[in-house]
């Protein structure tokens, strides 16, 4: 077996993601140590109905909740300004929450700061500005290692080994790279903290059909090792499609959720959020 834990056989589009390789370096810290230490029996991570809004404006979210388990791909969906950016950003503590409650494996983190959520091990990749333009590609990733005070070099080559293009264009400044290729280098950042959940607002914004289905791809095989992943998706259909749970938001609520596949087949949803 490879001891990248993302190499073991290309990712596909089946939606039964289960974990079926031994534990590589990569995974998640709170899975090595046998159960884990939740209170609540709760989601791994859960943004629980949250209401909040950006400064002192309105709210934008209206008790919305998200979550995701280990081994899960969670996909939240909707209309532009339907607020889901907005509910990673409340996740991940850009934002007010002035009810609700975030928890990361059984606590409480409501009120720390983004920082400390990506010590407790939170990576969150924005939609924007996910990278830095000016610095090389390495450079980028190890800025994404900020926190940690190990040896970051063995996670840096599993992350050449997921996305071999960016080992190739390491010392190339990343503002010079394609699209699809910047976003593989701001979900390369995100993995160099070894998170023990990875939040992906649209990763696939802005690229061609072929490289929306390699990075969907990509974000199989980081499941697959148990990590899991709670993203963003303009590509509803696609996303659905490889989404253990999925998450329709429409004006900061929560319109419709179920398994991706229930998604999928509910007439309603087809109807108003994925073209009939
Ligand atoms: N920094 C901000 N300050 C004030 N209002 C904001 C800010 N960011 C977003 N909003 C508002 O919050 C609402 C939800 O925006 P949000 O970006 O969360 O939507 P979205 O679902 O991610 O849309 P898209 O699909 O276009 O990315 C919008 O009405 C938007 O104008
Ligand atoms: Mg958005």
């Amino acid at each position: 077996m490879s001891d990248n834990p993302y190499q073991d056989g290309r990712g596909n589009k089946d939606a039964s993601i289960t974990n079926t390789k031994g534990m590589g370096t990569m995974t998640p810290a709170h899975r090595k140590s046998g159960p884990t230490t939740k209170v609540d029996g709760g989601p791994f991570l859960i943004g629980d109905t949250m209401t909040g809004g950006y400064g002192k404006g309105p709210d934008i979210l209206h008790d919305c909740t998200i979550a995701v388990n280990p081994g899960e791909i969670a996909v939240i969906v909707g209309p532009n300004g339907a607020g889901k950016s907005t509910a990673m950003k409340a996740v991940f503590g850009m934002l007010d929450v002035r009810s609700g409650s975030v928890r990361l494996d059984g606590e409480d983190i409501t009120r720390l700061t983004p920082q400390d959520r990506v010590v407790k091990g939170m990576g969150f990749v924005p939609q924007t500005n996910n990278i830095f333009t000016s610095m090389t590609v390495e450079e980028n990733l190890e800025m994404g290692a900020f926190i940690r005070r190990d040896d970051i070099r063995e996670t840096m080559e599993q992350v050449y080994d997921l996305f071999p293009i960016l080992r190739e264009k390491r010392y190339q400044a990343a503002g010079e790279l394609s699209g699809g290729q910047r976003q593989q280098v701001a979900v390369g950042r995100a993995l160099m903290t070894k998170p023990k959940v990875l939040m992906l607002d649209e990763p696939t914004a802005g690229v061609s059909p072929i490289v929306m289905d390699e990075l969907f791809d990509r974000i199989i095989e980081v499941s697959r090792t148990g990590l899991p992943i709670l993203m963003v998706e303009q590509n509803a259909k696609q996303a659905l499609a490889i989404a253990d749970k999925g998450y329709v938001l429409v004006q900061g609520r929560n319109a419709f959720t179920g398994t991706g596949k229930e998604l999928l087949e509910d007439p309603e949803v087809r109807k108003s959020f994925l073209g009939g």
